[in-house]
């Protein structure tokens, strides 16, 4: 980035000064995949003083979704958020409330016909008519329905606007589906699925509406590829560990507690898609991640796992996994995927095994970090810029 781009963008965006600006763009132009000299388009977009309105709708849900955003610290992705967009209705940050907020939320889709943007949080019932959410005397369903072709673009935020989330676990007694779901093909719903999701990936998504005005691509199920193309597994800082037969068995144990592999607690990662070990959450550092803790990922980003396999259950190893080669996937061929299976070896070194053998700590942690490095290369990079300043402690990899 050259001086003179900078020069052309203002000292402070709301409460976020240009430098911490620049580098969350810096972070979001990395994660989209796209080279740095993009930073300067997506900040420029941002720049512009036309900010797109936002009409958000709440149906089930439990507010985590808008949590997140707002609870991000460093750099300030909610300030900028909230700079970014013209939040014109949302039901839980409205002053307003009641006859007021609804006739402000009619006038500004009136005004804004086919420029604004419609999220949807939350699930939405359609069972009786969609009776068990009612907002302001309408059924959700109905809102959602009616708002949906006014939109000039719809995200559904959260698992739960994805594909229905916690409200649709079995037996799904409000019969709670996703926007997508509701509306039907005619309309294109980008899906950011998570419970609750990362806020970059939000944060990237309006980004690059804003910026090249058209939808990010999408796999099959809606999600922004910059976002879920990988699994948690490929990005995972204990894949050496899974690798090499290093297995936690018991929350607590030795395992537990040297960062082993949590696949036999119930990991989730090798069948679910997301940028969690490469983004991490709440830019407070390493680990800052559920797996990063010690916590098995739950899938609470995929359809058909999250809420709805066993918390306990093994998943399965039978995705393939991105090696440089060609692959095919129900959506067709893909091209850079490679065909290597998630297989784990045929025989493991012993849960403890004796002093002097096997891989060292050293040796799996340098090997995870290589792996990670070499996976999610363009956000760990850009995250790194944000930690310099900070100094934050990065202590990944030791053990
Ligand atoms: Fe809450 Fe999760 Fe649903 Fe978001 S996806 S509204 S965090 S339950
Ligand atoms: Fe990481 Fe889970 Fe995969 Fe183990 S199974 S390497 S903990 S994602
Ligand atoms: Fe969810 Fe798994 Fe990431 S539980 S937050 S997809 S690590």
């Amino acid at each position: 980035m050259q001086d003179k781009d900078l020069e052309r963008l203002p000292e402070h965006f709301g409460m976020v000064s240009r430098r911490d600006f620049l580098k969350v763009c810096a972070v979001v132009t990395a994660s989209l995949g796209l080279p740095m000299a993009a930073a300067v388009k997506i900040a420029e977009a941002v720049a512009s003083p036309q900010r797109p309105p936002v009409i958000w709708l709440s149906g089930q849900e439990c507010t985590g979704c808008t949590e997140t955003l707002l609870r991000a610290t460093h750099p300030t992705v909610e300030s900028l958020i909230l700079n970014l967009i013209s939040l014109d209705y949302h039901e839980t940050l409205s002053a307003a409330a009641g006859y007021q907020v609804e006739e402000a939320k009619r006038k500004s889709i009136e005004a804004n016909r086919g420029k604004f943007i419609l999220v949807v949080e939350g699930a939405i019932p359609t069972k009786d008519g969609g009776v068990y959410c009612m907002i302001g005397g309408k059924p959700m369903l109905d809102l959602v329905r009616e708002t949906a072709p006014l939109a000039a673009a719809i995200i559904g935020i959260g698992s739960c606007a994805s594909w229905g989330g916690i409200p649709s676990a079995a037996p799904n007694p409000t019969g709670a589906v996703g926007a997508q779901e509701a509306l039907g093909d005619k309309f294109k719903v980008i899906n950011i699925p998570g419970c609750p999701p990362n806020p970059y990936n939000f944060l990237s998504t309006v980004l690059y509406l804003l910026t090249f005005k058209k939808v990010p691509d999408l796999d099959a199920q809606g999600r922004p590829r910059f976002a879920y193309r990988r699994l948690i597994h490929e990005g995972c800082e204990r894949r050496a560990h899974f690798d090499a037969g290093r297995f936690a068995l018991e929350f607590g144990d030795e395992g537990h507690r040297r960062g082993w592999c949590l696949y036999k607690l119930g990991c989730k990662g090798p069948e679910t898609f997301n940028n969690c070990p490469a983004l991490l959450f709440g830019d407070v550092g390493a680990r800052s991640w559920p797996v990063g803790t010690g916590c098995p990922c739950f899938g609470c980003s995929e359809k058909g796992v999250g809420f709805t396999a066993p918390i306990v259950a093994q998943a399965s190893l039978e995705r393939f996994t991105p090696a440089g080669m060609p692959y095919k996937t129900g959506e067709g061929q893909r091209v850079g995927g490679g065909a290597l299976r998630l297989t784990p070896p045929a025989s493991y070194p012993p849960i403890t095994p004796p002093e002097g053998h096997g891989p060292s700590a050293a040796t799996v942690g340098l090997a995870a970090g290589l792996a990670g490095a070499a996976l999610g290369a363009g956000a760990v990079a850009a995250m790194k810029i944000g930690r310099q300043e900070g100094k934050t402690d990065d202590k990944a990899g030791e053990d």
